[in-house]
């Protein structure tokens, strides 16, 4: 018999998997191919980050992607997804300036890329545009602790210790409606703290093993990105030694003409 495709994943859904202490699954996408690579059944979200700043454009922050490029991504990822929820980011300085500048963003990006919903940085300062996106039936995803968009204010990525600031950012983001929250790099004892306040599920990145979920970066947990790694970064393989020795192999094959073969052409 045939295999069934899972039903895809819905807001609602995830919210039930934390109260039915279920883990979610995240992964950051970017493109179809790797899309339908990783949306095997397995993976709940599907999160089309700003990180595609760092690991596609090469930049050593997400503060240059624009909204268009957001689009251009999430659309490709929606192309290769059947199963997961599909989250994309709003990049930085496309919410920051007014409600409305931030409702316009989730709309377009909403409207032209068939993404099931937003995230967006920052608790207390955010709560008003969160609030005003989800009046408008846009489902949020929030992200508190360290907060990548805001590298410059920090100096640099840093683990983020301001337990009372952290804490009150993520009562926040509840509050206003999110759906449920990322929380990027805080101690351990803090993300547990966070997750047993709060009743929307909490995706821990560098935050220990209490949250309700985890997301990795794509390129981190394929061992591709070695540009720097940090300590939460787990490799679940090792493409930045396997792909350029298939690299190096496929050249010394068209070199010595080993490549391409008679299986490799037409009679
Ligand atoms: O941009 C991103 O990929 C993210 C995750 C790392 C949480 O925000």
């Amino acid at each position: 018999m045939a295999k069934s495709t899972p039903k895809p994943v819905t807001v609602p859904d995830c919210l039930k998997a934390k109260h039915q202490g279920r883990k979610l699954v995240v992964v950051t996408a970017y493109d179809s191919t790797s899309t339908k690579l990783v949306d095997t059944g397995e993976v709940d979200i599907l999160l089309v980050g700003d990180s595609l700043g760092m690991v596609i454009q090469g930049h050593t922050t997400p503060l240059p992607v624009t909204l268009d490029e957001m689009i251009y991504h999430t659309k490709a990822v929606v192309r290769g997804r059947s199963h997961a929820l599909v989250v994309t980011d709003l990049p930085f300085m496309t919410y920051q300036l007014s409600e409305m500048q931030a409702l316009e963003s989730a709309g377009r990006i909403l409207k032209e890329t068939g993404a099931n919903a937003v995230k967006l940085e920052g608790g207390v300062r955010s709560f008003g545009s969160i609030q005003k996106i989800v009046e408008a039936g846009i489902p949020v995803m929030g992200h508190v602790g360290m907060t990548p968009q805001s590298v410059q204010e920090y100096g640099g990525f840093k683990v983020q210790r301001d337990t009372q600031t952290i804490l009150e950012d993520a009562l926040a983001v509840e509050r206003a409606g999110a759906f449920a929250i990322v929380v990027e790099c805080v101690p351990v004892d803090l993300a547990k703290q966070i997750t047993e306040k709060l009743t929307i599920p909490t995706i821990g990145i560098g935050a220990g093993p209490h949250c309700d979920g985890q997301v990795l970066v794509f390129h981190d947990l394929l061992g591709m990105f070695t540009d720097f790694r940090p300590k939460f970064v787990k490799h679940y393989v090792n493409l930045a030694e396997a792909i350029p020795q298939a690299i190096n192999q496929y050249a010394n094959e068209v070199r010595t003409g080993i490549f391409p073969d008679e299986e490799h052409s037409f009679k």
